[in-house]
């Protein structure tokens, strides 16, 4: 966990079948909810399906950069939890062209998995709260953390993304996804240029209070075991 970057640039060594099998193999023990594994990975090989993926990819980009610039958060619900319309006028944004080398070289990723979520296998326990439903999601993305940390085990890195989800109905159309399932991100794996790094994150005492929201820091007391 502490050495899985998000890795987003890799030589062009292939990865074989047999390790992505075995990564795959290892993931799979993933906990979903009620077990029942909603998930569906599309390897994508072909070259053409690849460039169209890529310039999704791109599109999605686009738009998630237009936000950035105006210092938003990507499609994050307002304070009241609900998201209503977009923050930013999202046919302009896909017209500024947004150049990032993982984007623009996506098609020749060594190893591209689409990974898709049946939505009739999600109990969405928070379906009906009146604010963004996240429940679900946690049935598929501990499986797709699990391929990172899968290929991490092999010597490769990769990452998780999501902005291609923005053009899920060219994505459905293109692989023939049925409406029963949700793009719920694509994953790109390789062997990484670089060697893993120091990882920045919030210490433990930052994001874990005792009792309340509100309340104190979980802290380490000095006599603690
Ligand atoms: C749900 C999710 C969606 C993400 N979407 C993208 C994405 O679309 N493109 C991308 O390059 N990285 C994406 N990332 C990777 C994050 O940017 C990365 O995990 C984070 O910046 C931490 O990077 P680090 O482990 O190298 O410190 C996503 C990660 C998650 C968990």
């Amino acid at each position: 966990m502490r050495t899985t970057p998000a890795t987003r640039e890799f030589t062009g060594e292939a990865v074989p079948d047999v390790v992505l099998h075995r990564i795959l193999d290892h993931a799979r023990f993933a906990p979903s909810g009620g077990n029942r594994q909603g998930w569906h990975v599309v390897v994508l090989r072909d070259p053409e399906i690849r460039r169209r993926i890529r310039e999704c990819y791109q599109l999605g980009w686009r738009e998630y950069m237009a936000h950035v610039e105006a210092g938003l958060v990507p499609f994050a619900p307002q304070e009241c939890g609900r998201w209503s319309a977009p923050a930013v006028d999202l046919g302009a944004a896909r017209e500024v062209p947004r150049p990032n080398n993982f984007a623009d070289t996506l098609d020749t990723v060594p190893v591209l998995l689409l990974l898709l979520a049946h939505l009739g296998s999600l109990a969405c326990m928070d379906n009906g709260l009146g604010r963004q439903s996240i429940v679900g999601g946690g049935s598929i993305y501990p499986f797709g953390h699990n391929i990172l940390l899968a290929a991490r085990n092999e010597g490769l890195g990769g990452v998780l993304t999501s902005v291609v989800v923005r053009q899920e109905p060219a994505v459905r159309e293109l692989i023939g996804i049925p409406e029963s399932h949700a793009v719920a991100g694509l994953i790109a794996l390789g062997r990484p240029v670089r060697t893993v790094r120091k990882l920045r994150r919030w210490p433990v005492e930052q994001f874990t209070t005792v009792d309340r929201f509100d309340g104190p820091s979980f802290t380490l007391r000095s006599d603690a075991g």
